[in-house]
């Protein structure tokens, strides 16, 4: 698809970012009642791009909530905190006098879990004037790049993938593994995984929670990795966002990666967050 397309028996019109992932979804409140055929063709869309995005959305939490539900199973956010006592609902707030912001750094949404959110909804409610953005890449189109060779390479590998990371700030100290069964925050998950849609493959470790391959150590594991994180960062496999207040953005976690861009220091950014735990997207 190159230009503008509209969904068939709705008004909703899908807008490609670029050539691998994104697409912008509008002429749609999704307050108001939509047909059935609205809601498949935005799962269609957000399966298709990776990540779509909405404007101009006036939605209360619950509403908020309602919409995610719309596409799987709903669960509290961990780690944030709640908006107004809903659960499923997480601030991430980064305030004028503070330095860093949530996901400042290239990830997948809660890899360390054993079982990882697959969605991720974020409604913007009030953000900087200027900056803010947030990029996202398509593992999709990272994986089908890679030489049959490399491909052949991680075919039947899997890596650890640790909260720790994060709570030791990525040190470059290793990461001390613990025993996943009594340890809820580290898992181990296939280097390449296959969308349950149709068996699509995508690359599926990430700079902020992939500790090592398993079997490898991690000073070993280091140099691959370090390999996969730049080669999925080509601008081809790439799109950016930028915020308004009421934008919306729907992304699938088991074929992209996001990251916040913090360079708004001095202004406010306030966003609201849901999670879907297990969906099929057409
Ligand atoms: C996140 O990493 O989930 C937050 C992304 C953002 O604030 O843009």
């Amino acid at each position: 698809m190159t230009g503008m397309d509209k969904a068939i028996g709705t008004t909703l019109e899908i807008h490609p970012m670029t050539a691998a992932i994104g697409a912008e979804l509008l002429n749609v409140d999704l307050a108001a009642a939509q047909s059935p055929q609205t809601w498949n063709a935005i799962g269609d869309a957000l399966y298709r791009y990776g990540v779509v995005f909405f404007r101009d959305q006036v939605l209360t939490p619950a509403q908020q909530i309602e919409f995610a539900r719309r596409f799987g199973d709903v669960s509290a956010v961990p780690l944030l905190g709640d908006v107004d006592g809903y659960a499923e609902l997480g601030e991430v707030r980064k305030e004028r006098d503070q330095r860093d912001a949530t996901g400042n750094i290239w990830h997948t949404d809660q890899s360390a879990r054993a079982h990882p959110v697959r969605a991720t909804v974020l409604l913007a409610r009030e953000v900087p004037a200027v900056g803010g953005d947030t990029c996202f890449v398509s593992m999709v189109s990272a994986y089908e790049a890679l030489s049959d060779g490399m491909k052949r390479t991680l075919e039947g590998l899997r890596a650890i993938h640790s909260e720790a990371r994060v709570l030791t700030r990525y040190s470059t100290a290793d990461v001390n593994l613990v025993d996943e069964a009594r340890q809820p925050s580290q898992a181990t998950h296939p280097v390449v995984i296959r969308l349950p849609e149709d068996g699509r493959k995508a690359l599926y470790v990430n700079p902020s929670k992939t500790v090592c391959f398993e079997g490898w150590t991690q000073k070993e594991s280091a140099g691959l990795l370090g390999f996969l994180y730049q080669h999925a960062q080509r601008l081809e496999f790439m799109c950016r966002f930028r915020w308004r207040e009421g934008s919306m953005a729907f992304w699938d976690n088991y074929q992209t990666w996001h990251y916040a861009v913090n360079d708004y220091h001095g202004q406010r950014r306030l966003m609201h967050r849901t999670v879907i735990e297990s969906a099929l997207f057409r």
